[in-house]
């Protein structure tokens, strides 16, 4: 017999279980510049955000971008690879998990340099920066998010 709790029961867990997969546990690897903290760091906000990540060091920064796509002219101190995509830099996490979840046709998003205030940089959620995208139709160097704006993603 169904009763009011095991209903709330329920449409909690589809709740939940709706809600997931943006959180679900993404396996990312993390390139860090060598002898540099806030790629750690960065890396650190990943995992307590759920992602399974993984990490080495980078040995030739420019090589090592260039082969995965990024223009050097938006460099910042790590590259990430998640899901098929690159994410270079201090990317924000919503950012990123846009992405994941909805695939557009980039190779990737970039955050050039390392702007304060961005995660890993501060953690300032108020900090003014653009996340740059970069390769496929959809990249070329659009601004896919303003972190620090009412409507990050508004065009
Ligand atoms: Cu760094």
């Amino acid at each position: 017999m169904t009763t009011r709790r095991t209903l709330l029961a329920l449409s909690a867990a589809s709740l939940a279980a709706a809600t997931l997969p943006a959180r679900a546990a993404t396996p990312m690897h993390v390139h860090t510049a060598p002898s540099c903290g806030c790629c750690h760091a960065w890396a650190d906000l990943a995992r307590a955000r759920g992602h399974a990540v993984t990490i080495s060091e980078l040995v030739d920064p420019e090589e090592e971008k260039t082969a995965l796509g990024v223009p050097l002219e938006l460099a910042s101190c790590h590259t990430v690879e998640a899901g098929g995509y690159v994410f270079e830099g201090h990317v924000p996490f919503e950012a990123l998990e846009a992405v994941l979840r909805d695939r557009p046709d980039i190779v990737g998003l970039a955050v050039p340099g390392m702007p304060m205030g961005s995660p890993g940089m501060g953690d300032d959620p108020a900090a003014r920066y653009d996340v740059i995208a970069f390769g496929g139709a959809a990249g070329a160097g659009r601004v896919f998010y303003r972190a620090g704006t009412a409507q990050p993603f508004a065009g």
